[in-house]
């Protein structure tokens, strides 16, 4: 069952709604399309109490006014491309930057800030938006269409489709911060975490990639193969981590493929737990990376229900292709054609351990 509210207006004047997918279980989960943002999902912990595991605010304007992408479907491409430069079909072109010299996330005002059309069906909302031609320096105008369901098995669905009016480049993620032991707990870093992965690509000192991939040896700090806490190496002696001061790094999957949801392509991305609540999720995607962030970069602020966020109070799993992608000719191309159509989709499911 899907309801609907009311989530008032952005600075532009435009209306956004809250929805709110509430399962046979009644766990639920909260979304506004301003963004495409998971807002809360509450499911249930070991004691079947239901605990909010994901980062959030409680109003529109905190959504507007703050950094971090909280919950946000972020793009036309996400993570960084070196100084916003690239070149396709013999054409150069430079994108707006927003990160020091580099373009992020798909510059300010990208999806994440969009206000998304939607239709409601049962419990999946299917939102919809357009970024126009030439929006940020990228190519070709996309339409974009992001399903988002939330299944009786607590299972969060999210299925991505766009096509573009002319060859350009793509790469969608959700960047939700997720603390299993509930949002705001204070100890995000003790949940432990498993990563189905050959190693990670390199980064240089602005966090780019240099086209490496790192294979990690056995117990080092981007050995996620053993279920480990996350702060287990967070501050280890390791360069990589120095660099982003903390874990904010691709991983190059290699799970296995899943065939249980008929979804081709899919696999078996991570498995995250909460030490206290005993929440489990484990995430499959269809995309051949995952950005796994220790909100390194997070500043303090007011969450939700009185509790506040810093550094370290959740982690991403973006799931998405290679950063930079376009730059580096041995990544997978992020390179949709006039006439394709790009899909993306990413799966977490919820359970108690
Ligand atoms: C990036 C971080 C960035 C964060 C918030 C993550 O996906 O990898 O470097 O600070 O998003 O913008």
């Amino acid at each position: 069952m899907t309801e609907i509210y009311d989530f008032g207006k952005t600075c532009k004047g435009e209306k956004t709604c809250l929805f709110q997918i509430t399962n046979m279980q009644g766990a639920f989960a909260t979304v506004t399309n301003y963004g495409c943002t998971l807002v809360s999902l509450f499911v249930p912990d070991k004691n079947d109490a239901l605990t909010d595991v994901c980062l959030g605010y409680e109003t529109l304007q905190e959504y507007e006014k703050s950094d971090g992408y909280l919950g946000m479907l972020v793009g036309r491409c996400a993570n960084r491309i070196a100084k916003g430069k690239f070149s396709l079909n013999g054409k150069n072109y430079t994108l707006a930057v927003n990160n020091g010299v580099n373009h992020l996330h798909g510059g300010i005002n990208g999806f994440s800030s969009k206000v998304f059309g939607f239709e409601v069906k049962g419990n999946t909302i299917k939102f919809t938006a357009v970024s126009d031609d030439g929006e940020k320096g990228y190519p070709g105008k996309i339409t974009l269409t992001a399903c988002y369901s939330f299944t009786d098995e607590n299972e969060l669905i999210l299925k991505y489709n766009a096509v573009s009016s002319e060859d350009t480049i793509i790469n969608i993620t959700n960047h939700t911060y997720f603390d299993l032991n509930g949002q705001g707990s204070g100890h995000a870093m003790e949940q432990k975490a498993m990563i189905f992965s050959r190693g990670i690509t390199e980064i240089d000192e602005n966090l780019i990639p240099t086209g490496k991939i790192i294979s990690p040896e056995k117990n080092s700090p981007f050995d996620f193969s053993n279920l480990k806490p996350l702060c287990r190496d967070l501050n280890a002696d390791n360069p990589q981590l120095k660099i982003a001061g903390g874990y904010d790094h691709n991983f190059v999957l290699n799970g296995d493929y899943d065939s249980s949801y008929g979804i081709f392509g899919l696999r078996k991305a991570a498995y995250l737990v909460g030490d206290d609540t005993s929440i489990a999720m484990e995430v499959y995607t269809t995309q051949p990376g995952m950005q796994m962030y220790t909100a390194n970069f997070l500043t303090d602020r007011k969450g939700v229900i009185r509790k506040r966020y810093t550094k370290n109070a959740g982690v991403a799993l973006e799931t998405q292709n290679f950063p930079d992608a376009i730059n580096h000719k041995e990544f997978p191309s992020p390179v949709l054609k006039q006439g394709e159509i790009y899909s993306h989709t990413t799966i977490y499911k919820f359970l108690t351990v």
